[in-house]
């Protein structure tokens, strides 16, 4: 089990190995924007997350695609395998 904090809310969220960050978000209450419903195509799903991780190459063509910093991670495409502080600018 995994922590996620969100430090605007002052909420923890708990996850399981492996488990999708957009999906802990939205069950744990958090709006998530999203137009391709997790497909990691439309980088609405931008949030900064501490420790970012390493972005696949699908999701560092979607972030710069949609002129995204490369310090966000789609949520949509992050796979909780440790302790998470997430951040977003519409929270
Ligand atoms: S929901 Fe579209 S890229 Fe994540």
């Amino acid at each position: 089990m995994f922590k996620v904090f969100i430090p605007q809310k002052n909420l923890t969220l708990l996850a399981e190995t492996g488990e999708n960050l957009m999906d802990v978000l939205i069950a744990g209450g958090l709006p998530v924007a999203s137009s391709c419903l997790g497909e990691g195509v439309c980088s609405k799903c931008a949030v900064e997350v501490t420790p970012a991780g390493e972005p696949g190459d699908r999701e560092t063509k979607t972030l710069t695609r949609n002129n995204k910093s490369l310090d966000q991670r789609l949520c949509c495409q992050v796979f909780i395998t440790q302790d998470l502080e997430v951040k977003t600018t519409y929270w």
